[in-house]
């Protein structure tokens, strides 16, 4: 169902502001990013016959989720919007392995399509808790939707059903996702190096 673009290593060096240790390399570019999101929006609307219900991940998904709602409006499927906010990660780059629910889970009404979007999969822990959580509320389908895939990382066996990028096994930024909360408003997706 889903045809995830995958990213060639060759990218682009960009400079930082000289306070800032390292460099970002930039993986993909703002264009590219908002032309896929169009695409991934057409995909969701020609899958879901029913209203939807976008639930979001947060932080990570807030520049994400307000693209890809917008984009599923112009493509004639107006959308509701819940978030939920999950935490997986301290302020390093490597997950601390058990995810937990901050603050209240989503309110979603009845018969409502609900597809829980995510910035980026990469052990699977954080999608796999999230669609449980929302099942144990009485959800039984949710389609799951990713900005980016890491599939070399993947821990737990979980099914995505529309991916925008497939990336490397490289820690990445912007476009909303943070290394140690920097880099969310950065406008293309880069590589902490
Ligand atoms: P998972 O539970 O290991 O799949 O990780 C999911 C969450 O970890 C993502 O939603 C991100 O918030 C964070 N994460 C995973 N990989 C990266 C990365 O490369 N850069 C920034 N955040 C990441
Ligand atoms: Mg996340």
């Amino acid at each position: 169902m889903h045809s995830p673009y995958s990213l060639g290593m060759s990218a682009q060096i960009v400079s930082l502001p000289s306070k800032e240790p390292g460099h970002v390399e930039k993986l993909i570019d703002e264009a590219e990013v908002l032309g896929r999101v169009d695409e991934l929006a057409d995909e969701i609307a020609a899958a879901i016959e029913g209203e939807i219900t976008l639930i979001g991940a947060l932080k990570g998904t807030f520049v994400f989720l307000a693209d890809l709602a917008r984009a599923l409006d112009r493509a004639g499927k107006p959308v509701q919007i819940e978030f939920l906010r999950l935490s997986s990660y301290g302020n390093g780059k490597q997950s601390l392995g058990d995810v937990v629910l901050i603050g209240g889970g989503p309110a979603v009404g009845d018969n409502r399509e609900v597809v829980l979007v995510d910035d980026i999969v990469d052990t699977g822990h954080s999608v796999q808790y999230a669609q449980r959580l929302l099942q144990a509320n009485g959800i039984e389908t949710v389609w799951t939707c990713t900005l980016l895939n890491k599939p070399s990382r993947r821990e737990v066996d979980v099914e995505i059903d529309f991916v925008g990028f497939e990336v490397p096994d490289v820690f990445v930024v912007g476009y909303g996702i943070d290394y140690a909360e920097k880099y969310r408003s950065l406008p293309y997706i880069g590589a902490v190096q």
